[in-house]
């Protein structure tokens, strides 16, 4: 795991940008795992402007999202396919038709995950999976004590979930208590992964997924498992990291960083 710790939020949003395009630039098909949530807005609004510049070009990208909320079609302003649609797929050159959610109003649920599994599958599994964690340590919405070993399926989301997200939600109690999600095993099968995290309200969460026991308590410590994740966060998420002076030091003195600095 290597970690990076940025200056401000701008800033590591800029960088987890700047990751995304390159790996685009290297492979123009990628197969691009995305997440949606407040931490991601700057992100997307940087992709967007890069996209609009020339600087990258998502003509042959096919996305997969980490989620979607049981119950809210495309035309909801709280489904993720509004949020992916309006924060990104609409405002860059990708084909709607290579950007793939789960289905919220899927009629058969079961059926729903077996079909967003063997779609990432068929397609050639996901190149790189971009992630935010939750305040109760969820990556996607694997709550505490989702197996590492799980595949797409609904969860009943938790109590804090519940609180982060329902101030979205007008009126917050409309809010869906399920919702579809790529497993924690899904997230480990991509061949690469960037969290980003941003904010002083994840300070504590962020040391136990990245320094803290392996525990499907907190399921963003599964990244752990996992042979090549970037973790990025702004000097406010990483204030209860133990290994800060490391981290920088690797990031100075490792040459691949180099063109980042
Ligand atoms: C949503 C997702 C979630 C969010 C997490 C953080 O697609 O994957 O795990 O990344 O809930 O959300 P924000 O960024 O709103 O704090």
């Amino acid at each position: 795991m290597e970690v990076i710790i940025c200056e401000n939020s701008k800033k590591a949003a800029k960088l987890t940008a700047k990751m995304i395009a390159n790996a685009i630039n290297e492979m123009p098909n990628l197969n691009l795992g995305l997440a949606t949530g407040a931490t991601m807005e700057p992100v997307y609004a940087e992709l967007v402007q890069m996209n609009c510049s020339g600087k990258v070009d998502f003509a042959g990208v096919r996305t997969f999202n980490l989620d979607e909320y049981v119950g809210l079609g495309p035309n909801n302003k709280n489904s993720y396919r509004y949020y992916m649609d309006s924060n990104l797929f609409d405002k860059i050159n990708i084909l709607k038709s290579s950007t793939h959610l789960p289905d919220g109003l899927a009629l058969d649920e079961n059926k729903e995950c077996e079909r967003y599994d063997q779609l990432i599958k068929k397609l050639g599994g996901i190149d790189l999976q971009l992630l935010g964690i939750g305040n109760d340590g969820h990556i996607g919405f694997n709550e505490p004590m989702s197996s590492f070993a799980s595949k797409t399926r609904v969860k009943v989301l938790t109590p804090e979930t519940y609180k982060q997200n329902s101030i979205y939600f007008n009126p917050p109690e409309s809010m869906p208590k399920r919702a579809y999600t790529m497993g924690v095993g899904t997230i480990l099968n991509s061949k690469q992964i960037i969290m980003l995290i941003t904010g002083k309200k994840k300070a504590n969460i962020a040391a136990q997924a990245i320094e803290g026991p392996l525990t499907s308590m907190v399921t963003g410590s599964a990244i752990q498992l996992h042979q090549n994740v970037t973790v990025i966060l702004d000097e406010d998420a990483s204030s209860n990291l133990k290994m800060k002076d490391y981290y920088n030091f690797a990031f100075k003195n490792n040459p691949k960083w180099a063109k980042y600095q």
